[in-house]
């Protein structure tokens, strides 16, 4: 019999901890009826932001890298769905499987929705992983990426319940929604004891000190000056009390430069991007996280650190409902509130949510391989 041919995509820093868990399980359960692809689209390919990934969480080398590299958000989208089309229409999988919510999620949707193969499958299967989370906030280009993924999926697979209800107010049949954890926390779970290894702590100097971890590269934070400002006074007011450890963003170290600002001194200690090791190590032993990522709401919920989102709404409420996330906005009074809110939550007690327990990717790969109702 022909072995079911699953491509998986990835193309910025946060797709990888969520595609290895599903590379994982269908090599270790499913290789004898699976091939597994892996495709690159070069979204990001700096190796901090890419192959030191693949190696931390022993990844084998992209198959394909398409190489798409920075652009506007049309140039890029438009590079990765020429590339990706080639792509389908040399290997003509069976199933795509994307994750999240970045411009490369969104492009190679578009096409294996639309692609038409000759032969008894018109089109492989489009799966999303982490579907139908929702911030209803339509300036984010991931909220739009997210919008149009599971608008065009077969199935859609979530990560908490919330996901299933947006999904099903959008009207999308029940049937093609799978709720299957967390497949990022898998990821963190197999590798903290891998990341307890690191030497990083030792080398910045914190190993035994209290500090606070800051991520900071959102286009609404870092791209206008005046918050920016706001934001970086709000990080030394803080940094006065505790030392911050800020691994700074491409995007962010740009914006510095083009505006003239200093995010480091005083407390504050700026560094390279981290790998994905050593990031768990430095966000499991600080004190608290500040952040304006996604995923990062979500670890610190799995690892129970007391998080701070300098943001005005979240895609992920349930870390906020059931785990150490707190709302803070993006002004000095408001960030200060929220450090001093998220520290008394964590002291309170928080929860793991649902199927957030290392196992999604099994659970994704069994939904993947019994997903015999392929589109026609
Ligand atoms: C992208 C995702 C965002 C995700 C973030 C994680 C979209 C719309 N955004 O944002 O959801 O949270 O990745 O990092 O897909 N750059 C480098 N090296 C790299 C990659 C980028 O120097 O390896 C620089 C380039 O100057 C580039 C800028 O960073 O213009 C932004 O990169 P881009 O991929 O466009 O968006 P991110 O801000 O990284």
């Amino acid at each position: 019999m022909k072995p079911l041919d699953v491509l998986l995509v990835a193309g910025a820093r946060p797709n990888f901890m969520k595609i290895a868990p599903i590379y994982w399980a269908l090599r270790d359960h499913a290789a004898d009826h699976v091939r597994v692809t892996i495709v690159h689209t070069g979204q990001h390919y700096d190796a901090r932001m890419s192959d030191d990934f693949f190696r931390d969480l022993r990844l084998p080398a992209p198959d394909v890298n398409l190489g798409v590299g920075s652009a506007s958000h049309a140039e890029q989208t438009a590079r990765v769905m020429s590339g990706f089309e080639r792509v389908l229409l040399k290997r003509r999988p069976d199933v795509v499987v994307v994750v999240g919510d970045v411009n490369s999620t969104a492009a190679c949707a578009l096409v294996t929705a639309k692609i038409e193969l000759d032969g008894p499958r018109r089109r492989p299967l489009l799966a999303h992983v982490e579907a139908g989370l929702r911030s209803r906030d339509r300036t984010m280009p991931e909220e739009i990426n997210r919008l149009v993924t599971d608008a065009i999926s077969d199935l859609l697979l979530t990560t908490c319940r919330d996901a299933d209800d947006n999904l099903r107010a959008e009207g999308i049949a029940p049937d093609k929604i799978r709720f299957v954890g967390n497949p990022m926390i898998d990821s963190l779970r197999r590798c903290l004891a891998d990341a307890a290894g690191c030497s990083v702590l030792e080398r910045l100097g914190l190993a035994g000190r209290g500090y606070g971890l800051v991520t900071l590269h959102r286009p609404s934070n870092v791209d206008d000056p005046e918050r920016l400002r706001e934001i970086l006074a709000a990080l030394r007011e803080i940094a006065r009390e505790t030392r911050l450890l800020l691994p700074v963003h491409p995007r962010t170290q740009a914006r510095l430069e083009r505006f003239g600002l200093a995010a480091g001194g005083e407390g504050i200690v700026l560094v390279e991007p981290l790998a994905y090791l050593e990031m768990l190590q430095v966000m499991q032993a600080a004190s608290f996280v500040l952040t304006d990522s996604g995923g990062i709401q979500e670890e610190t919920t799995a690892l129970g650190v007391a998080c701070v989102t300098l943001r005005e709404n979240t895609e992920r409420p349930v870390t906020i409902h059931e785990g150490t996330n707190v709302l803070a906005g993006v002004t000095r009074r408001g960030i200060l509130a929220g450090l001093a809110e998220a520290r008394r939550k964590v002291a309170a007690g928080t929860r793991v949510p649902e199927l957030w327990d290392g196992r999604a990717g099994e659970r994704i790969a069994a939904a993947l391989t019994a997903a015999e109702e392929l589109p026609a």
